[in-house]
């Protein structure tokens, strides 16, 4: 049955294919002078920044004794237990074992076997299998003229098949983004097709007139209304882009990522990248776009248990075309 408990706990957690992928699970600055812990697929990971610079990914339990190495402490790169004290350099490297006699080697077991990791975008990304498909590639991210900004990480209480499905839908604009830039009015979708937007993005395009809340702090235009094109796609299994070009050039590029923390808890965070003249703060900048995923998370947090992935459970229109799209390749993929 949809929604009880053992799906909840079950399909994503489960899954080798999800276990295989790329999945943001921190922003790079939080990965500093302290172990992080976080959840992937219902396993707790500890990351740290190792003497390399770069971060190490682990399940968060200790080799002795299956103490949490996040409560552990960080020291020129490496990390100590806080139960024992043994300590994992490099790599995951056991270095230390201050019970053991000087020049008694650790035992090879104690080294830890750290997970794929790798940073991208501001955000470390961590897989806890084998990845089958690389974390995808954005062009703006090597552009000169965008900047990038990066946005906390919340936890939403909403599975993120639920979040994706959001992401994907323009059809809830005029009735969830009252707040931001929701149109009062025409909630007709036009017919629109879907299409590789480029090698890694599957979604659409799409022209929407935006109620310009903002004035020119969002779109760089005055007008009480402005003209937007749009596109909407995702890559496999729960990255999702959205594009926005004004009429005067600025182009304004989000990614929505949704992590599954466990079948019904996630990880949302975005990043936009913009090709403005730079004046504005970068708080400025977001402030209205959290608005909007603030109004997403109100509305998702309402819904219960794992979307249900089959094609005859949930009844759609021809304006959903991109969600169940999506929704059929994830069922593909998370059984493949
Ligand atoms: S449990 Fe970690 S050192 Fe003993
Ligand atoms: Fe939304």
């Amino acid at each position: 049955m949809p929604g009880s408990v053992a799906s909840m706990n079950g399909i994503l957690c489960s899954s080798e294919a999800l276990a295989n992928a790329w999945h943001p699970v921190a922003r790079s600055v939080e990965v500093a002078a302290q172990p992080v812990q976080v959840t992937l697929l219902a396993r707790q990971v500890v990351l740290w920044r190792t003497t390399s610079g770069s971060v190490f990914a682990a399940p968060d339990r200790c080799p002795h004794r299956e103490a949490p190495l996040s409560a552990g402490t960080v020291g020129d790169g490496c990390l100590t237990c806080p139960y024992h004290g043994w300590t994992f350099g490099d790599e995951g490297r056991c270095v230390r074992v201050p019970s053991a006699s000087a020049g008694v080697p650790p035992p090879p077991r104690a080294h830890l076997n750290g997970y794929e990791c790798d940073e991208r975008y501001g955000l470390v990304w961590v897989c806890l299998g084998i990845p089958s498909a690389p974390i995808p590639h954005i062009a703006e991210e090597n552009d000169p003229t965008f900047r990038r900004i990066n946005t906390p990480v919340d936890i939403w209480k909403v599975s993120a098949t639920r979040m994706v499905d959001n992401f994907l839908d323009i059809t809830h604009f005029p009735f969830v983004h009252t707040g931001t830039f929701g149109r009062a009015q025409d909630t007709l979708v036009p017919r629109f097709e879907l299409q590789a937007l480029d090698n890694e993005f599957h979604g659409y395009r799409y022209e929407v007139l935006a109620k310009n809340t903002t004035g020119a702090l969002v779109s760089g235009q005055t007008e009480k209304v402005v003209h937007r094109v749009m596109t909407s796609g995702f890559s496999l299994p729960f990255v999702v882009r959205s594009t926005i070009s004004y009429d005067t050039g600025l182009e304004h590029t989000l990614l929505l990522l949704s992590t599954p923390i466990d079948d019904v808890t996630s990880y949302f965070t975005f990043v936009v990248w913009r090709n403005d003249d730079f004046s504005l703060s970068a708080e400025e900048v977001i402030r209205f776009d959290l608005a909007i995923g603030a109004e997403d998370k109100r509305m998702l947090e309402q819904l219960d248990g794992v979307l249900p992935l089959d094609q005859t459970t949930l009844v759609s229109v021809a304006a959903d075309k991109c969600s169940v799209e999506w929704r059929r390749q994830l069922a593909e993929f998370i059984k493949s």
